[in-house]
């Protein structure tokens, strides 16, 4: 991340025109967040800042870099102007409803669907995040990411185009309800007290009920406003249903929502590396996350990023049948269909006579589940899989 220093200047508003693009933020002179950078300035705002008697603002040049500090791409996926247009179309959703206005998603989703396009004729390059340049920015910067990261995936996994569309408007709208929740309680440094803590968790209902009536927006992507807190295990929020109720859809748009949390740069915390961050992920699966869905996810986000895939030789690996083995050999680098050993029974027994299977050719159909992460339990397959390859 490109060091930052105070290059702020003083405008009056009457310095402002409709239509205006600034490459930086507006605050307040004390210093609150009033307008997103590159998003064009509307004459509603000039007008309500002369209503409210505000004659000077301060200016912050900054610039969204496409990507450096995540993935040091060269050969990016999507175009600067389509992430603009992503980037435009969520300021656009934000300002009508912080203005009480119908929210236009057509651009949203048409910004998406041009993520999409570009993803599908650019398949195997490595994709371009924006990288964060003022914390101000976050949440906008963030919703645009979660948007890019869920639109590749939803492509990755195979999904049509429509349900790619819908996966990307989704993940770009899931925080949309935080709007309504003070920015006091957002921003605060301090630990949040269990009022505020409430009023946070709010934000998935508060969103789905913004855009529930859109008829621009499908059922999918309304359930990803919705759900995208909810854990497997039960134990998220608002509704606190189990896996077997919540959609492929959401558990994709959850993850990538955790995982561009996780890589982005925080006041109180430096970005995780990407390789870090996706091993937190797979820690989470069948707790938080579908252990399967996010297995998935970590493969394909690693191929993306040219990083060692997660599942590799000698990876400890719970099956599809609840077996438990180790990974001999991969077919390719990112493959997830390896030749595993197989060494504890679906109880957790060892197996008498330990078999090895090539998952490809697997009569069962077996596939593997999740990467295990507990130390106790890969200690023991790999000393009882010893005995066995001696
Ligand atoms: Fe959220």
């Amino acid at each position: 991340m490109i060091g930052s220093f105070d290059t702020s200047q003083v405008i009056t508003v009457d310095y402002l025109r409709d239509g205006m693009v600034l490459s930086g933020p507006l605050y307040d002179m004390k210093g609150s967040f009033l307008w997103p950078a590159r998003v064009p300035i509307k004459q509603e705002f000039i007008d309500r800042l002369k209503s409210l008697g505000i004659t000077e603002l301060t200016y912050r040049p900054i610039s969204i870099e496409t990507a450096a500090s995540k993935s040091q791409v060269s050969d990016p996926m999507i175009s600067e102007e389509t992430q603009r247009k992503v980037y435009n179309s969520f300021a656009n959703v934000v300002w009508d409803i912080t203005n009480n206005s119908i929210p236009r998603l057509d651009k949203a989703k048409e910004s998406i669907n041009d993520v999409a396009k570009e993803i599908r004729i650019g398949i195997g390059k490595t994709i371009n995040l924006l990288d964060l340049k003022s914390h101000d920015e976050y949440s906008y910067v963030h919703a645009v990411n979660c948007s890019l990261l869920a639109t590749l995936v939803a492509t990755k996994f195979g999904f049509t185009s429509d349900r790619v569309s819908s996966i990307g408007v989704g993940s770009l709208l899931m925080d949309i309800g935080k709007i309504k929740i003070p920015s006091s309680v957002l921003n605060k440094k301090e630990p949040l007290t269990p009022i505020e803590v409430d009023s946070i968790r709010k934000h998935p209902v508060i969103g789905y009920q913004l855009i529930k009536d859109s008829t621009e927006i499908d059922d999918i992507a309304k359930r990803i406003v919705l759900m995208h807190h909810e854990r497997v295990d039960g134990r998220g929020y608002p509704l606190g249903v189990t896996g077997d109720k919540i959609d492929v859809y959401v558990k994709i748009a959850s993850i990538c929502d955790a995982f561009d949390a996780m890589t982005t740069e925080r006041p109180y915390r430096p970005p995780l590396p990407i390789r870090v961050a996706i091993e937190e992920i797979l820690k989470e699966a069948g707790t938080k996350f579908d252990p399967e869905v996010a297995l998935r996810f970590a493969v394909e986000v690693s191929k993306v990023y040219k990083i060692q895939s997660p599942l590799s030789e000698n990876s400890v690996v719970q099956l599809s049948t609840g077996e438990i083995g180790i990974v001999l050999r991969l077919h390719s680098d990112y493959d997830m269909m390896p030749e595993v050993l197989i060494v504890l029974d679906t109880f957790g027994n060892p197996l008498r006579n330990m078999v090895s299977v090539d998952l490809v050719k697997d009569s069962v159909g077996r596939k593997v589940s999740k990467i295990i992460y507990d130390i106790s339990l890969i200690l023991k397959v790999k000393s009882l899989a010893e005995s066995k390859i001696r």
